[in-house]
């Protein structure tokens, strides 16, 4: 498969169409941002993780029958994708209270959510990325009402099936972000699932592996990130 133009560059990740109009190349690369991309650095090695840990989960959850755009990993920090046209929302899932539910409702962090709260965000820079009901999600033409819930049905099968896998591998998972693409007419898991999306716990603890280590300056970023890898492959044999 070859890469030929660059249809998108995303802050940490950028999307190549191939000779298959059908099929586009997703390239992780090395760098990292938090706060609107406010917080920035080179973190070399990041791209490579990225790639080893989101192509495992995503074909665990192929496996799992919950379907996504991954195809397979081609190389260290790619992989080849179906094409899809992403939705303008982040989606994100909550297990655990953490972040900015925390900040925005006054919570204490490390609250059982039960059962997970599905939670839709605006993917929109400049006003940084807002929280949405479905109320203003139906008024700004988003989704239809049957993808609206076509996405909460596959963002908790996601959650019902990574939760488990991050158990085994000895990791709560306290929430996550996903984006949905439109291919064929048909809502798509696309994008990445990974330590930069998700907020990973040693089980029975708060102490995270994930991106938070470089929001908060709380630890080595790739340290944890290693380690999430690393206790992945270890629940594969
Ligand atoms: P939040 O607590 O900041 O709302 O984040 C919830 C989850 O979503 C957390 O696992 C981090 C992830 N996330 C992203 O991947 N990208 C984003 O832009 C934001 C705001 C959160
Ligand atoms: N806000 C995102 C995060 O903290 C990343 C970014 O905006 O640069 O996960």
């Amino acid at each position: 498969m070859i890469k030929q133009k660059m249809l998108h560059e995303g802050k940490v990740k950028s999307i190549w169409t191939t000779d298959d109009p059908e099929i586009c190349i997703a390239e992780f690369s090395d760098r990292i941002t938090a706060g609107d991309g406010l917080k920035k650095a080179e973190l070399p090695g990041k791209g490579v993780l990225l790639n080893k840990i989101s192509s495992l989960l995503f074909a665990r959850l192929a496996a799992a029958g919950v379907p996504s755009h991954f195809i397979w990993a081609i190389d260290d920090s790619s992989m080849l994708v179906k094409k899809a046209q992403l939705l303008p929302l982040e989606v994100v899932v909550r297990n655990r209270t953490a972040g900015s539910i925390c900040r925005r409702l006054g919570l204490a962090p490390n609250l059982v959510i039960e059962p997970p709260l599905v939670e839709f965000y605006w993917k929109n820079d400049a006003f940084h990325d807002p929280l949405l009901t479905r109320e203003h999600i139906a008024m700004l033409n988003l989704v239809s009402d049957e993808q609206y819930a076509e996405i909460v049905k596959q963002a908790l099968a996601v959650n019902q099936v990574l939760t488990k896998v991050f158990a085994q591998a000895g990791l709560d998972l306290a929430d996550f972000k996903l984006e949905f693409g439109l291919s064929q007419g048909q809502v798509l898991l696309i994008d990445e699932i990974s330590p930069d999306s998700c907020r990973l716990w040693l089980a029975g603890t708060t102490q995270g592996l994930d991106k938070d280590r470089f929001r908060n300056d709380t630890g080595d970023v790739l340290e944890g990130y290693r380690e999430v890898l690393k206790r992945l492959l270890a629940t594969e044999k």
